[in-house]
């Protein structure tokens, strides 16, 4: 007899209902279409919203956004009845945009279950399944080989730390990137490289800076590399890991090219220093699944770190660097509706034609550069410049790259309906986390605000 689970799962009337649901709720959701200003009658309402979050929090919200629950594509509803384009997505999370119907189809099945939450003691099928497509997609170009659970790229990355410790116990020092940016737990705040992150915080004195890649310097490749080797003369034995943004997020979506981390990750591999490839915030977005993979780096990487739009937190580890047991736990490894939900993403960019030469993310990527450049050289000359990215990750320095403009204009972007975020420190850069399903018109109608906001500046 089949058990009850999964007849549940494949139960005809379940699917029915669930299909009648999502329909449903495509009826609202298929209504957000283009941008809308805020309507009177609803201002007030979201303004007190926004007050309660500011009580509740002890601080203000960086938008006046609190969402309806209502999105389509690219577009979403705000309480104030105002429609915006996210173009940021909760950075970087939802890359299937708003309102993806095969998404909520899967969340539904998800909330079906038994329990809400999972664990690393007591898993359920949606965690089985998450796990192994992503080591199924993280093995496919490196020797990753597992895959352990967290609720958030900080924990993430606290649990790759360790491992790399474990391993080349009890090497201490980390080497991480200038900029870089890890996340928010106390030991990841000081791998970040931004003060304004740990004001108050003590320094613990337990990271060794690089200079990324800078393309105006020729020379910088060759002084990192000369850095790392000064740093393995220094502290021999001592280096517990090398970690970096394949591409630099908070830092200031800054590239680098292959050439520059190779000699890099080789000095690594003979001194016998563990490679932690930080993917948090590219993971799905350079047009391939790891930005390792875009760079061809995949062979040198003991452990990677993902989270955002995988929907949940995960740390991949080759067979050589499987922690010993106890090392690390934790209470949750994920929501049945995030596993589930985490799990369907990745299959439809997997199957579907988004990855690659080719794919959707790599014309959305072309698309959004070019109005980018076409405005910098046309209606708002010299005004956005140096558009660069990698897929859905891209940036541009707009006016004379302060953090005043940048803020100006983040602002009046999203007054006339664009919602876009920041990133770097001199330059101040805007920055976009597009979703995956932007489409031509979306990037016309993103070009339109864009020129109008940054003309309202001037
Ligand atoms: C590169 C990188 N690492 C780690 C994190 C932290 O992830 P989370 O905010 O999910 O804890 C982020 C978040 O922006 C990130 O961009």
């Amino acid at each position: 007899m089949k058990l009850l689970g999964h007849q549940m799962l494949q139960d005809a009337e379940l699917e029915n209902l669930i299909v009648a649901l999502g329909q449903r709720a495509q009826h609202f959701h298929q209504q957000v279409g283009n941008t809308q200003s805020p309507r009177a009658e609803h201002e007030e309402s979201a303004r007190s919203l926004e007050s309660q979050i500011h009580r509740g929090r002890g601080r203000p919200l960086f938008y006046p956004y609190v969402g309806t629950g209502a999105g389509h594509g690219v577009y979403v509803e705000l309480e104030d009845g105002s429609v915006k384009m996210d173009l940021i997505n909760g950075i970087g999370i939802h890359i299937l945009g708003h309102g993806h119907p095969a998404l909520i189809a899967a969340a539904l099945k998800g909330a079906l279950a038994d329990i809400v939450m999972q664990g690393n003691l007591q898993p359920n099928r949606e965690y089985v399944e998450f796990t192994n497509k992503m080591v199924d997609l993280a093995s496919r170009s490196s020797r990753l080989r597992h895959a352990w659970l967290a609720t958030c790229g900080t924990m993430a990355n606290e649990n790759a730390l360790k491992i790399c410790r474990q391993k080349v116990t009890p090497a201490r020092k980390i080497v991480a990137m200038k900029n870089a940016f890890a996340g928010r737990s106390t030991l990841m705040a000081e791998v970040t490289d931004n003060p304004a992150f740990k004001e108050g915080l003590p320094e613990y004195d337990e990271v060794l800076r690089l200079p990324f890649y800078d393309k105006r310097d020729p020379q910088s490749g060759k002084k990192a590399l000369e850095l790392m080797r000064s740093y393995v003369e220094r502290h021999p034995k001592d280096i517990c890991c090398f970690t970096f943004e394949p591409m630099q997020g908070e830092g200031g979506y800054k590239v680098a090219p292959r050439e520059y981390f190779i000699p890099l990750l080789e000095l690594c591999r003979r001194e016998g220093i563990p490679v932690w490839a930080d993917e948090v915030q590219t993971f799905c977005r350079t047009g391939r699944f790891f930005a390792y993979e875009t760079l061809e780096i995949g062979e040198f990487v003991d452990v990677c770190t993902v989270a955002k739009t995988a929907q949940n937190g995960v740390t991949l580890y080759t067979e050589e660097f499987n922690p010993k047991p106890g090392l690390i736990a934790g209470t949750f490894s994920g929501s049945t509706v995030s596993l589930a939900a985490g799990l369907k993403v990745l299959n439809i960019l997997d199957q579907e034609n988004y990855m690659g030469p080719g794919g959707r993310i790599e014309k959305i990527h072309q698309g959004f550069i070019k109005m980018l450049n076409d405005l910098n050289q046309g209606s708002c000359k010299g005004l956005l410049q140096d558009a660069e990215g990698l897929g859905l990750m891209i940036a541009v320095t707009p006016f004379d790259g302060t953090k005043e403009k940048q803020l100006e204009l983040l602002k009046a972007l999203f007054k006339n309906g664009l919602m876009a975020f920041g990133c770097g420190r001199d330059p101040y850069r805007l920055r976009f986390l597009l979703p995956a399903v932007t489409t031509e018109q979306d990037i016309r109608r993103a070009s339109e605000i864009l020129e109008k906001s940054v003309l309202e500046l001037l």
